[in-house]
């Protein structure tokens, strides 16, 4: 139970004054106690948008553990749907513009924090990850994705891993190929192997997931180094290797289905388990998905109905983000707000969260044999010292709100167009508008 908190009156215990009690009573009531302030604690609104299958059932599990070690206060899930955020993040944008935050929101580590964080619309928490002994639970280039100006304001749940390519084993042997592409070239080619087959090559769901490969391509054909290097202040997208790569990204995009357009990631990726599509490019979300017992869940096996392997030309290198739990500015329930964050903070709830998830714990000291087969492989990648890293530009480790938004009304052109070379241009513009 988070009651004990900084700078509250019952943490001053009997020695508080009359005038200190008032003076902190006020700040709670202005919404500027600082973390350490104490709060409502009647209930929690949490904000996120895992609502479907695969993104449910790990918020449930973190509920389940928060109700337990919180009998007095009311857990309110306000996730609103539609996959990677697309539709939650406007209702967020307009809640805190009117000033009416949840309690606590999901914001991905990185540019997109960094958004909220400059806006004002968040407080830091370093007196929380002091009280709490947090400094030293998280790896240091985490935390650095999470911090500005010396001071923390998130607590990260989780790391994703977006470079994942996933198959259906079956499909490939019928298509003679003999083992997952390693490269963008042999993608290409297994792609075409499958087309021959009548099966759907690759699959795709919403307009967000185009996102999602792009990025993916974008890496495999550039490499860690050149990815990386777009998101760096002054980037220039107007390079050749930015064109050979937006070529193959045209090219791959051939072989998807036009027709799932409207289905979000859980359709595309079901299409792989299913038996229909051969391949699709999505982050390790879709393994809870797939192996999650039903009926939320398909409850498919790893080797015969799916496999995975690094997205093409990506080996060796982890695209990562991370969710994470923010303390809104004027919070209307701060007490459970902190609560919530000491719960999603904690050893036993990121073990509980992150199996379901599909995901491996943000913390360091997670619980390693609750980690089996596709997340257990997550875990090993994400602890080799030699691993390079990637941000996901999609889920807001290297790119802004604006640019983020601004390369998706490229994407959503091209899905039109078809033309890499437009692609490009709009891309361009989208780097030099970005403000990063
Ligand atoms: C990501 C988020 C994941 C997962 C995914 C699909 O942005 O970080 O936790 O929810 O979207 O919705």
């Amino acid at each position: 139970m988070f009651g004990r908190t900084r700078g509250s009156a019952a943490g001053r215990g009997r020695t508080t004054s009359f005038a200190a009690a008032a003076l902190a009573a006020v700040l709670a009531l202005a919404g500027c106690g600082g973390d350490g302030g104490s709060g409502d604690s009647s209930e929690v609104e949490v904000f996120s948008w895992w609502t479907g299958p695969g993104e449910a059932e790990g918020l449930t599990a973190l509920q389940a553990l928060f109700e337990k070690q919180n009998p007095g206060t009311k857990f309110v899930n306000a996730a609103i749907a539609g996959g990677s955020g697309t539709q939650a993040k406007a209702v967020l944008a307009s809640r805190l513009k009117n000033r009416k935050p949840p309690d606590s929101f999901q914001g991905h580590a990185g540019a997109e924090l960094l958004d909220y964080i400059k806006a004002g619309q968040i407080e830091p928490l370093n007196d929380f990850y002091d009280e709490n002994g947090l400094r030293d639970v998280y790896p240091k280039q985490l935390i650095d994705q999470i911090t500005y100006k010396g001071n923390i304001y998130s607590v990260p749940v989780n790391i994703h891993r977006s470079n994942v390519l996933w198959y259906n084993p079956g499909i490939l042997e019928e298509a003679g190929v003999d083992e997952p592409p390693a490269t963008i070239d042999a993608f290409i080619d297994a792609l075409k192997a499958v087309d021959a087959t009548g099966k759907v090559p690759l699959s795709l769901g919403a307009q967000w997931t185009a996102d999602h490969l792009l990025e993916n391509v974008l890496l495999g054909s550039l490499g860690t180094d050149g990815y990386n290097a777009l998101w760096q202040p002054g980037a220039n997208w107007g390079t050749p290797a930015v064109k050979a790569a937006l070529d193959d990204f045209a090219e791959i995009m051939k072989y998807t289905t036009a027709e799932a357009a409207s289905t979000d990631w859980q359709g595309a990726a079901k299409a792989v388990v299913d038996g229909r599509a051969a391949f699709n490019i999505m982050g390790d979300w879709a393994y809870g998905y797939f192996v999650n017992p039903a009926p939320n869940g398909l409850a498919k096996k790893l080797g015969t109905d799916f496999d995975y392997a690094p997205a093409p030309g990506t080996d060796g290198t982890y695209m990562w983000l991370s969710d994470s739990f923010t303390l809104p500015e004027n919070a209307p329930h701060r007490g459970g707000a902190l609560a919530w964050l000491k719960t999603v903070s904690s050893k036993e709830g990121q073990d509980a969260f992150n199996p379901k998830k599909g995901s491996i714990p943000a913390r360091t000291d997670g619980d390693k044999s609750l980690y089996k087969d596709y997340l257990e492989y997550a875990i090993t990648e994400w602890n080799k010292p030699d691993i390079k890293l990637a941000g996901s530009f999609w889920h807001g480790v290297t790119a802004n709100n604006k640019w983020h938004t601004d390369i998706d009304t490229a994407v959503g052109l091209f899905l039109q167009h078809k033309d890499p070379a437009k692609l490009q241009e709009a891309l361009v513009t989208a780097a030099q508008n970005s403000g990063q």
